[in-house]
């Protein structure tokens, strides 16, 4: 997918032009995979751009930083307020935000030394449907792949970390080398797992099932607001490790993820899912999710944060010198 190229990028405390957010070709993020990152949908609503879940995108993005001991030289209010003013700045209504911190230049070795800064960056671009418009409503056909995700003793998935994602890149890759949508992978004990980039939900007998976060899962935020919003409306959802076959016997699939939304599933390994398409719950779901931008679901779980309506405040961005004290508050 191409990226829209938007005028600004917030780096280190202010908002520079997109040109200038170039990095040294020997960052030790470059080499090693040593980035924590978030996705973040913002949605034009009524009331202007809106961000999903913001507050719990950056309270992740400060867990993943904390699981591999990065030092964050910002403090959650100055994150929240970088990504309204990179939305607001560059005049967008809706956006996909990519607030990203990561070791930069000053050494070679594995193990950063003190001269390895920590960079952050957060940049807004405008953002389309990730696995296809048509995909919403038809579904998508997916396979599992021959890739596992890591075990839980050798890579973390609950950090959301750059490195983390060769693997979903590989996932990916080889299911749609093979003409699929999207990959599934097994865990390493050949549990179900997630889509690569993407958390899943198989639905059987009127009943929600996910795989728990000890499947090598990545703790999705679409997820959780899929399990409350399915508890909303009386549904039962059971976290349970699945094998595989589950996948076979689904009346209804889907992916949850900031990219992916509520993105149904329509086949596996060729197997159709057995309402054909996208089921009446999987709809279900997808029109209470979308109506919450709309304002025709009332967001009872204050999970909007309109951007224009923000106290002033909050928007004004803090350089890492005026604040020394948050240096390491991870
Ligand atoms: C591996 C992986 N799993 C699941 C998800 C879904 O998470 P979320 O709903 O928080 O975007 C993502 C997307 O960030 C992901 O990269």
């Amino acid at each position: 997918m191409p990226i829209n190229a938007s005028k600004y990028i917030w780096k280190n405390g202010q908002l520079i032009d997109w040109e200038k957010a170039t990095v040294h070709v020997l960052s030790h993020a470059l080499h090693y995979g040593s980035s924590v990152f978030e996705g973040i949908r913002v949605y034009a609503t009524p009331d202007g751009p809106a961000g999903f879940r913001l507050d719990d995108h950056i309270d992740r993005l400060f867990d993943s930083a904390r699981i591999h001991r990065i030092p964050m030289p910002f403090d959650r209010a100055t994150l929240l307020a970088a990504c309204r003013e990179a939305v607001l700045a560059n005049g967008l209504e809706s956006a996909y935000l990519r607030p990203i911190v990561f070791r930069g230049y000053g050494g070679l070795g594995l193990v950063p030394g003190p001269d390895v800064e920590t960079d952050v960056v957060v940049a807004a671009v405008a953002w389309g449907k990730y696995l296809g418009e048509e995909a919403m409503e038809r579904g998508v056909d997916v396979a599992v792949t021959s890739w596992n995700r890591p075990a839980p003793n050798t890579i973390p998935t609950l950090a959301k970390a750059g490195g983390n994602y060769i693997s979903g890149t590989l996932i990916s890759s080889e299911a749609k080398r093979h003409g699929y949508g999207e990959g599934i992978a097994l865990s390493a004990d050949g549990l179900v797992s997630e889509g690569a980039g993407e958390n899943l939900f198989v639905i059987r007998k009127g009943v929600l099932l996910t795989p728990p976060v000890a499947s090598s899962i990545l703790s999705g935020i679409t997820r959780d607001s899929v399990v409350r919003m399915a508890h909303d409306v009386g549904l039962e959802v059971r976290e349970q490790a699945m094998p595989r076959e589950m996948l076979y016997l689904a009346d209804e699939m889907f992916f949850t993820g900031t990219a992916a939304e509520i993105t149904p599933i329509r086949s596996v390994d060729g197997i159709s899912v057995r309402c054909g398409g996208r089921g009446p719950i999987t709809a279900a779901l997808q029109e209470r999710f979308f109506g919450l931008f709309d304002h025709s679901t009332p967001d009872s779980h204050g999970w909007l944060d309109h951007f224009r309506s923000q106290p002033a405040e909050q928007t004004q961005t803090q350089s890492f010198e005026e604040m020394p004290h948050v240096a390491n508050a991870v």
